[in-house]
Parts: structure tokens; sequence; C-alpha cells
């Protein structure tokens, strides 16, 4: 691996969530017990829905949700192309089929009201929202929109923990979201991830699909609750384990403080590349009254005709890891959809993702940003 004077994430864990790991094997209690309930506790209160349920990662949930709300063969979903494939892979686990909308544009790079509604047919039973970024996006619109069409929205809010839009917590705008703490997310675990809704029946039927559908856990059988069990459905092993949750639950103590110095470095990431020629927009936008991004990534869009490839290479050279967000799903082989999506196709040729975590020094940022400069 290069030694990155920049790397595009890093994750510092202290002695605390350590020692909350250490003294969970100390225990001896590592599958599904007492510190997956105080996360739950902890994570539904943190972000205000009813329910929250702890999943062994973000993708689990995303088809937990999918198949507690009923999705299935013949159904089809609105996703936006420019996600991670688990958005739509979690659509098409149930055999459902991903229908995919074109983003709002450059500096809105995720489904709108208007770009979702355009790619509404007689099929569509749901919408899936993307906070891209972990910017609120059009979540409002979305929501309004699903309303009015009587559609379902999901949410996929791997990147929006701790975002959020006139008070309301991202991913908490549907019927039902997910969050990832893999370890490049603002909650960083490993693996690990969070279903929230505030619907009583789709949170007891991902509860109960979570865990192979049966009437008991072992945790209940452990604490004499329950003798025995029944299955009563096609359920999954989807769960989290003890260690996981309890790193997770010290880490949420430190979210919103986390969250904050991501939101200071994207604005010293703003004022440095305001006077850069060849930058045609930054991702987040201008942030809106009401509008409290989780600031997951910070994205430049570099004008028409440059070569990006080439910038993101010279970089490199000069120690700074970037990425894309992402190449679009409609494109891959596994998907090969004849979409026609002319934003998502300019953004995913254009787009620069640039290191950005809790961590990251004014140095750095003006590291990144003088060999951005010097690359264009
Ligand atoms: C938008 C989005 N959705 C879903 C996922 C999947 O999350 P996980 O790795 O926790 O399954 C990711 C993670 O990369 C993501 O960025």
């Amino acid at each position: 691996m290069p030694d990155w004077r920049v790397p595009l994430v890093d994750v510092t864990i202290d002695e605390l969530e350590v020692e909350a790991v250490a003294e969970t094997y100390r225990s001896g209690w590592l599958s599904s017990g007492p510190r997956i309930e105080l996360l739950e506790q902890r994570f539904a209160g943190y972000t205000g829905a009813a329910h929250a349920i702890a999943v062994t990662n973000c993708t689990a949930g995303l088809h937990l949700i999918c198949a507690a709300a009923g999705l299935g063969e013949g159904d089809e979903v609105i996703v936006p192309s420019l996600t991670f494939v688990a958005t739509a892979n979690a659509v098409r686990y149930t055999g459902a089929t991903p229908v995919f909308a074109d983003i709002g544009g450059l500096e809105r790079p995720w489904i709108t009201a208007e770009t979702a509604a355009a790619a509404i047919g007689e099929r569509t039973r749901a919408i899936f929202n993307m906070t891209y970024g972990g910017h609120p996006g059009d979540s409002a619109g979305l929501a309004a929109l699903a309303a009015d069409r009587r559609l379902l929205l999901l949410e996929d809010a791997a990147h929006g923990l701790g975002g959020s839009l006139d008070g309301r917590h991202l991913g908490t705008f549907g019927l039902a979201g997910a969050y990832s703490f893999f370890s490049n997310k603002n909650l960083p675990v490993g693996e690990g991830g969070m279903v929230v809704s505030d619907d009583d029946e789709i949170a007891e039927r991902a509860r109960l699909l979570r865990s192979h559908a049966m009437t008991s856990v072992t945790w209940d059988r452990h604490r004499g609750h329950a003798s025995s069990y029944d299955v009563v459905d096609l359920g999954f092993n989807y769960r989290m384990d003890e260690p996981r949750a309890a790193l997770a639950t010290v880490r949420l103590e430190r979210l919103d403080a986390d969250n904050a110095r991501r939101a200071a470095a994207a604005a010293l990431y703003r004022e440095r590349l305001a006077a850069i020629e060849g930058v045609s927009a930054t991702m987040p936008v201008d942030v809106a009254l009401g509008e409290r991004p989780a600031h997951h990534l910070f994205t430049v869009v570099l004008d028409r005709g440059l070569d990006r490839d080439g910038v993101r290479e010279r970089m490199a050279e000069q120690g700074v890891q970037t990425s894309l967000h992402y190449p679009p799903i409609h494109r891959f082989s596994a998907y090969g959809v004849a979409a026609e999506l002319p934003r998502t196709e300019a953004y995913a040729e254009r787009a620069i993702s640039l290191p950005l975590f809790p961590t990251i020094s004014e140095e750095q940022v003006g590291l990144v940003a003088s060999s951005l400069a010097e690359a264009l």
C-alpha cells in the first residue's frame, strides 16, 4: 500500500473505544445481547426514529427493508445509478427490478422529485433515496412525491448519519432507512449497519427476518424468556455482534463532534478551491437554511474535457489519495441497462472525491488543494 501523505480516509480509535470492545470480550457474551439492545436504544434516541435494528452491514439492512416492505417480482423501484451497487442489488435480492433515475445536476448529484417522477411507471412501488455524500439532497421532495403517488419511500442513508433537514435526521424521511458502519463511514466500526423505521409493522418484520424469522433468539433463551422457537418465514442471519455494538455505542457519542470537524474541513476546501481554474462545481453545494449535511464526501467536478484520470494520477504522485463516487450502476456488466442518464454520466466522468475525515489537518487540506491545482 502506498504511503499516502493524505489518505482518503483515516480512522482513529481512542482508548475508551478499545476498552469498550475489550470489556465485551472479557464478558464472554459475543453474539446479540445487551450491547445490541443498548446500541439500538441509543441509535433510535439519536435519530428520533421509533425503531432501530442493528444489522451486519448496510447492504443487509437495505435488503431487510426491501423484504420487510414486501417488494418482489413484478415490482419496480426507482433508484439512483450514481450510488454504491448495494442500493440496486438490495432491490434485486427480492426479485423486484431497479429502474434508474438521473441526478438533478452537477451540483445536485442525487435523484430529485423531478427526475424520480419521470421514471414512475405502472409497476413502480417504491423510490430509493440515497443521501449522496451526506447531503440532505431532495429528501423532502421525494417524501412528498412518494406520498402524492402512493409509493413507498425507502432510504439508503449509508452516507447520511448525523445529517438532518429542518431538524429531521437523514434516513428518517421514508418508510425505513439503513445506515452503514463500514470503516470509511461517519461512524466507522468495520462492518455493521442499522435499520430505522417509525412503522411498527415494518420494524417488527425487519427484526424477525434479521434472525431467520425465529420467534425467539439465543439471548431470549439465555435469559430464560423462551425455551424453544418457531420459524415463521424465510429469514436471514443479518445479526450484528456485541463487540461491534459496544464500539458503535461509544462512537455514537462523538459522531456530532466528528461531523463538525468534517464540516470545518469541507469549508476550508471550498475556500482553498474557490480560485482554482478547471473546477466546475464542488459538493456539498452551498448549505441552505435548515440543511445540516453529514459531510461524508467532498467531491469536485472538473470542467468538461479535462483529463480526470490523469489529474487523479498526478495527485497520487504527490501522495494524495482520491476516489470516485461512483461508477454508475447501469454501466456495470451485471446490470448493463440502456438507460438515458446524461447528468449521471457527466458527473461520473468528471467528479473526484477528495480526502475527508474528522482529523484531516489544515495543512493536509492545503496540500490536497495545491496538488489538485498543480495537476490541473
Ligand atoms: C451508498 C452506499 N450504500 C450502501 C453501502 C453498503 O454498506 P455496507 O458496506 O455497510 O454494506 C455503501 C458502502 O459502501 C454505500 O456507500
